[in-house]
């Protein structure tokens, strides 16, 4: 079978107009000012030259047996403000380990990472993180979840109370403030997660299968979610996914890394993540390209699968 050609598909605007909560904002490019709805943020920089690098990155896990896990080789790439990376590989490729060495939580054996002009070297609320579950502080209300990142910068109760307030509405759980957070649904979770994270202004957020654990038709109504809040926000967003049609949907640029060791495969830039801004995803999906890629990218991850599979009956 001819596999299609590798897609390089454009639709990637530069500078456009959205819509904020009544008013018109800039995402991207050289407007200091983002505004997250009616919350805006200003920032007296440039964005023009605000961006994550992930240079050369290695990682390798000696393990107490004397042998060792080469778990990323030398992984570089470069992310403008506001863009939306989605991440695909077989299970074991690094991806997990990709986002904590992002987030400051693992230090590389190599390299390094640089968000908008300094060196990573440690968790930080300019990098907010959104796990599959589980990160929510189950015994406060939906509210205290929110502002807890507020609250622990010391922000006035008044302003944190504004915050909580316009960022439920976003994420649509307004009426939902005071429950605590066991009373919720996984979607709703995860909802509060999203909401929580951007509570606190993060340049970039990282998410490690946020929508995995959730059934077919909430993760759909949450992946619109992800599109809006990435829309409105102008935030730089790395989200890893184990679904291809996710990935494809959600990332402007798809990345396909391969195992042992870690390692970027191959890249896509993509029309669909931009399609899909309030838009249906189902109709996205009937763009001509859409299948082919997704074909492209499913045989590319099996083979790679298959590999695995048949170095480890060899080593049996
Ligand atoms: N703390 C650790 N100590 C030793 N090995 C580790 C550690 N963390 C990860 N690894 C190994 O590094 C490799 C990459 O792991 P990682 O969790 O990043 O993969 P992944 O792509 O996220 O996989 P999955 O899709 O299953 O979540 C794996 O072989 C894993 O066993
Ligand atoms: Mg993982």
């Amino acid at each position: 079978m001819t596999k299609p050609a590798p897609l390089d598909v454009g639709f990637v605007f530069n500078d456009f107009p959205m819509r904020t909560g009544g008013k018109t904002a800039v995402r991207r490019g050289g407007d200091a000012q983002r505004q997250i709805g009616t919350m805006s943020v200003t920032s007296e920089k440039d964005t023009s030259d605000r961006g994550l690098s992930i240079e050369n990155l290695s990682m390798r896990f000696d393990l107490p047996n004397g042998s060792h896990v080469q778990a990323l080789k030398d992984v570089s790439l470069d992310l403008k403000q506001g863009e939306l990376l989605s991440v695909l590989g077989p299970s074991g490729c690094g991806k997990t380990t990709l986002l904590n060495i992002v987030a400051g939580f693992l230090a590389p054996t190599e390299g390094r990472i640089v968000l908008n002009g300094h060196q990573v070297f440690g968790p930080d609320a300019e990098r907010g993180m959104v796990f599959q579950q589980g990160a929510l502080f189950e015994w406060m209300s939906v509210r205290d979840n929110v502002r807890f990142g507020p609250d622990m910068k010391g922000m006035p109760k008044s302003e944190s109370a504004e915050i909580v307030d316009h960022l439920l509405d976003v994420v649509g759980l307004q009426d939902f403030k005071e429950k605590m957070v066991y009373e919720l649904s996984g979607g709703m979770q995860q909802r509060v997660a999203l909401a929580r994270c951007l509570a606190n202004d993060p340049d970039v957020i990282l998410m490690d299968e946020p929508l995995g654990a959730l059934d077919a038709l909430t993760r759909e109504k949450m992946q619109s979610l992800v599109l809006k809040l990435w829309k409105e926000t102008g935030k730089t967003i790395i989200l890893i996914t184990h679904s291809v049609e996710e990935a494809l949907l959600l990332g402007e640029r798809l990345l396909v890394m391969a195992p042992r060791p870690g390692r970027i495969h191959k890249e896509y830039r993509l029309p669909f993540a931009d399609m899909g801004v309030g838009a249906d995803l189902r109709e996205v999906k009937k763009h001509p390209d859409y299948a082919p890629t997704r074909e492209e990218i499913l045989n590319m991850i099996w083979n790679m699968e298959e590999e695995i599979m048949g170095r480890t009956e060899e080593n049996a």
